[in-house]
């Protein structure tokens, strides 16, 4: 006689959901195989034996079967919300839980020193504008005055991405575009990548930070310029920093300068960061060369201006006693982690 049995099988099953503790998650997940599974589900097995039935008994044992089954699928997607709920509530109101910990983003140290450096320059009413990184031959070289055949623009220094197109080898092409486009009064600092032919080693890099800086308006002179580095170097390394200017050469300033800042770990005394001469070597500088102006279509005999190149990367690596620039490019968080704020 399986019609009885059938249903009353059902019933049993469906008693056996009502019976779960309502706290037995693992029951819970069991019933649901052993009742419902697709092969061997007791449920399942129970409404194909019905098939054996003669047709008229099927109907209406199969309509109560499926009645049940519905009320089982039922019971247990009841008792699982009501399990989920609980879990949840139990949750909240747990304040003795550990918290769980986020993970706190921050800017990179090199885009910081960036930041801060602009920031500096803008008090003194500098711009801030940023250029291409893939220049032609004439921007890169030739309207600053280096020419083609100057060992700088040599294929063993400088990344050619096709005859004539260069990746910027600095970011002084932006001095030219910038005076090409704008009448003096220029006041801009250009922070970006700049690319050289380099093997990584512990102080160079073949893509490294710059920030170029360049001034041009009547009367511009050689005093303005030593004062707005010196107003720089006091804000950035601190106050009762010296600076100190050594004559050098560029082809697109003249005269030029290199400028030194007291070291700020020894305060001039000598250390082994500024290699016991009590300075660090912080930019190359100059007053632009009328070349550049004229190549420009800026009259040189009307403006004069300075400009200056900065590295970042070195300035970090100077300020905060990094002895390995490469560190500032895998972005290993254990380093990273000792800027966070
Ligand atoms: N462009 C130079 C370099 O990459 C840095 C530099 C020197 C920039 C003197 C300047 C400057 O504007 O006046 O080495």
């Amino acid at each position: 006689m399986p019609n009885p049995t059938a249903i009353e099988q059902l019933e049993a099953a469906l008693t056996a959901v009502d019976e779960i503790a309502t706290a037995d998650a693992d029951r819970l997940t069991q019933l649901r195989t052993e009742l419902l599974g697709r092969k061997a589900g007791v449920v399942t097995k129970v409404l194909r034996s019905l098939q054996g039935l003669p047709a008229a008994e099927r109907r209406s044992v199969g309509a109560r079967a499926n009645e049940i089954k519905t009320a089982i699928e039922a019971a247990l997607d009841q008792r699982e919300a009501a399990l989920t709920a609980a879990v949840d509530q139990a949750r909240e109101r747990d304040r003795s839980m550990p918290g769980r910990p986020s993970w706190r983003g921050a800017v990179h140290p090199i885009t910081a020193v960036v930041d801060e450096i602009c920031d500096i320059f803008r008090e003194l009413g500098f711009t801030r504008v940023v250029g291409p990184e893939a220049e032609t031959e004439a921007y890169n070289f030739t309207k600053l005055n280096i020419a083609l055949d100057h060992p700088a623009a040599d294929m063993q220094d400088t990344f050619y991405l096709s005859p004539g197109i260069v990746l910027r080898a600095h970011t002084s092409p932006m001095q030219a575009r910038t005076l090409e486009r704008f009448k003096p009064p220029v006041r801009i600092v250009v922070p970006g990548q700049v690319y050289r032919r380099d093997a990584w080693d512990p102080s160079h890099a073949p893509v490294f930070e710059q920030i170029e800086g360049l001034v041009v308006d009547e009367g511009v002179s050689f005093v303005d310029f030593k004062a707005a580095i010196d107003f720089f170097v006091r804000r950035f390394f601190g106050e009762d920093t010296k600076t100190r200017f050594r004559p050098s050469f560029f082809p697109f300033t003249e005269p030029s300068a290199e400028v030194d800042a007291q070291c700020h770990i020894c305060r001039g005394a000598g250390c082994s960061t500024c290699k016991y001469t009590g300075y660090l070597e912080i930019m190359g500088a100059g007053m632009v060369h009328p070349a550049v102006l004229d190549n420009c279509g800026i009259d040189s005999e009307l403006y004069t201006g300075y400009a200056f190149g900065m590295g970042p990367h070195r300035i970090a690596m100077l300020r905060y006693g990094i002895p390995d620039i490469r560190l500032l490019f895998e972005n290993d968080m254990r380093f990273l982690n000792q800027f966070l704020e």
